[in-house]
């Protein structure tokens, strides 16, 4: 065993700065969180339940196995935006009779369950995360379809959503569509390409057109349940597989429907595996206040892997970045975490190697970032911080293992794409509420304008007025500072989550567990030109 040891101590004042500082941001998170859980608010809510309906994380709850967990996915989605957050709709990883799969139900209490792009983004990265990872997808569907005021944002782009479903349907990955309710227009297409469809009595209502728009079109009347009510779909036209009598019956149908796929997993589970040998509590304490205070992410490593058994890939060499391997939850993962916060050249060459080691090895990677990039100065581009830290971002790019991603702290500038930011495509991203990420700190990018600013006054002969400059930049930076936060990137699907730093083993585990379910093979080739 080489289990780490810790230097960190829970008696200190700074560990209870820390703690206090990121407990005041858990608490602001949670009070997000209350939102997307409130759905459309207590008026639409009740309405809901009067009308003898469940709410989407109550079917939800109802058709998972008892007493598993629920891996939300982006809660915060449309924070910060004109649209209520949650996005009207619930997305994550649950397990149905035995099998892990991607569910998303849509919440018909915000405005009728309507889809606005925000919707639509979560929506499409559920997709993307089913396919990667061969999760088979579970619809709960009760929607009015496009957000009508902001249809020019969906309507096109939103055709995707059918696309998608019939290639998941391709790809050999079972889709399921359960129709609770309205599925109108676009909408009808969801159970219309789905591989498996259940409709619920009276309450599901499939047509492309409904009563008043066929009257518009061709004159004739109709009543919804002739156009497109359950029964009508499952003795007449044949679109419903399975009729049920009632929400929880359509919910144990579904339940069976997923038993009969007899899915099964490409990577057998591992045995349960012993917990990090530090608390896990004690990651509260780890991250100060300000980023730009460093910290060991080994303190981190230490409270999230197997037994906090690392075994570090060239300790003394590119000093500022962390790799290594270890275990989580059973699962084996290459480690990668920045140290000081800025890479440099020596880092990047080792990033490079570490990810093409764990490549062969078929070995998933953790990237736990705290970076505020490469390295700047006339030192460091003739030494090459260019093309090293291309190599890294080649490397990152073109590995075909499965990456996690977790924001700690910073993760500024082209730092965030060698440690596999959002575009790098890793399986799953999640941050911690600590986290920023921007194109860089919002002091350095107010800094920078200002002396842009300066330099054109000067150029153009034109006196500069260091009032406007001074408050310029105090409103620059604020502006900075508030889009680089967790919640704000967040709203923006720019991460699966916000997570409570003591969660992050369990997340990382249920994401290694899904992710097993395809098979992991690392690249064998196929790297770009690494420059030299
Ligand atoms: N776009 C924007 N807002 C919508 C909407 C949509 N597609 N569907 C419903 N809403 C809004 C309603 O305006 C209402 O807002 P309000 O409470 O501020 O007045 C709220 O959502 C609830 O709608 P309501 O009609 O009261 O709920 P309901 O449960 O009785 O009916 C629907 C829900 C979806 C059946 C019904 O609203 C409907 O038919 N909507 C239009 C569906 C449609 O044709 N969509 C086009 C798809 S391309």
């Amino acid at each position: 065993m080489t289990a780490l040891t810790s230097a960190l101590d829970p008696a200190a004042p700074e560990f209870a700065a820390n703690r206090t500082a990121m407990l005041d941001k858990l608490a602001a998170l949670d009070a997000e969180h209350a939102k997307a859980l409130a759905g459309g608010g207590e008026k639409y809510v009740a309405r809901h339940r009067a009308r003898g309906k469940l709410l989407a994380r109550e079917r939800i709850e109802l058709l998972l196995d008892p007493d598993t967990p629920f891996l939300e996915l982006s809660p915060l989605a449309g924070w910060g935006s004109e649209y209520a957050v949650g996005a009207s709709l619930v997305t994550g990883i649950g397990v149905v009779e035995g099998v892990e799969c991607l569910v998303s139900a849509n919440d018909p209490t915000v405005r009728g369950g309507a889809s606005n792009p925000w919707t639509l983004k979560k929506a499409l990265r559920a997709h993307e995360i089913a396919h990667a990872n061969r999760l088979p997808c579970i619809a709960l569907v009760e929607s009015g379809g496009a957000d009508l005021p902001s249809q020019k944002e969906i309507f096109i782009p939103g055709g995707a959503m059918f696309k998608d479903i019939t290639r998941l349907s391709a790809a050999g990955i079972p889709t399921l569509a359960v129709v609770f309710g309205n599925s109108t227009a676009g909408g009808a297409y969801v159970p219309g390409m789905s591989d498996h469809v259940i409709m619920v009595k009276e309450r599901a209502k499939v047509f492309l057109g409904g009563p008043p728009l066929v009257k518009m079109a061709t004159g004739e009347d109709a009543d919804d349940e002739a156009l497109g009510g359950a029964e009508m779909h499952a003795r007449i036209s044949g679109l419903a597989d399975y009729f049920a009598v009632d929400e929880r019956d359509a919910i144990r149908q579904a339940r069976r429907v997923v038993a009969r796929l007899d899915w099964r997993k490409a990577t057998a589970d591992p045995p349960i595996a012993e917990d990090p040998v530090h608390d896990e509590e004690e990651l509260l304490g780890i991250v100060p206040g300000d980023l730009k205070v460093p910290f060991d992410p080994r303190e981190v490593i230490a409270r999230i892997v197997d037994g906090s058994d690392f075994d570090e890939f060239k300790p003394l060499y590119g000093t500022s970045l962390v790799t290594g391997w270890a275990r989580l939850h059973g699962y084996p993962v290459g480690v990668l975490a920045n140290a000081q916060g800025v890479l440099f050249s020596a880092e990047s060459q080792k990033a490079a190697q570490f990810i093409q080691l764990a490549n062969r090895l078929d070995t998933p990677l953790v990237f736990l970032h705290n970076t505020t990039g490469y390295m700047v100065g006339q030192e460091y581009e003739q030494g090459g911080i260019i093309k090293h830290g291309a190599m890294m971002i080649n490397a990152v790019s073109n590995s075909r293992v499965p990456h996690l991603s977790v924001l700690m702290g910073a993760s500024y500038g082209a730092g965030h794409y060698g440690m596999c930011g959002r575009a790098y495509d890793p399986r799953f991203l999640f941050a911690w509420p600590s986290a920023k990420s921007a194109v860089m700190g919002p002091q350095q990018l107010a800094g920078v304008l200002s002396i842009v600013a300066r330099a054109s006054a000067a150029e153009k002969g034109r006196p500069y007025d260091e009032e406007t400059d001074t408050a310029l930049r105090a409103a620059v930076e604020q502006q900075i500072e508030s889009e680089s936060l967790a919640m704000f990137l967040s709203g923006r699907l720019y991460d699966d989550g916000v997570i409570d730093p003591r969660d992050t083993r369990t997340v990382l585990g249920l994401c290694l567990s899904a992710i097993h379910t395809a098979p992991v093979e690392g690249a064998r080739g196929g790297f770009g030109v690494f420059r030299m």
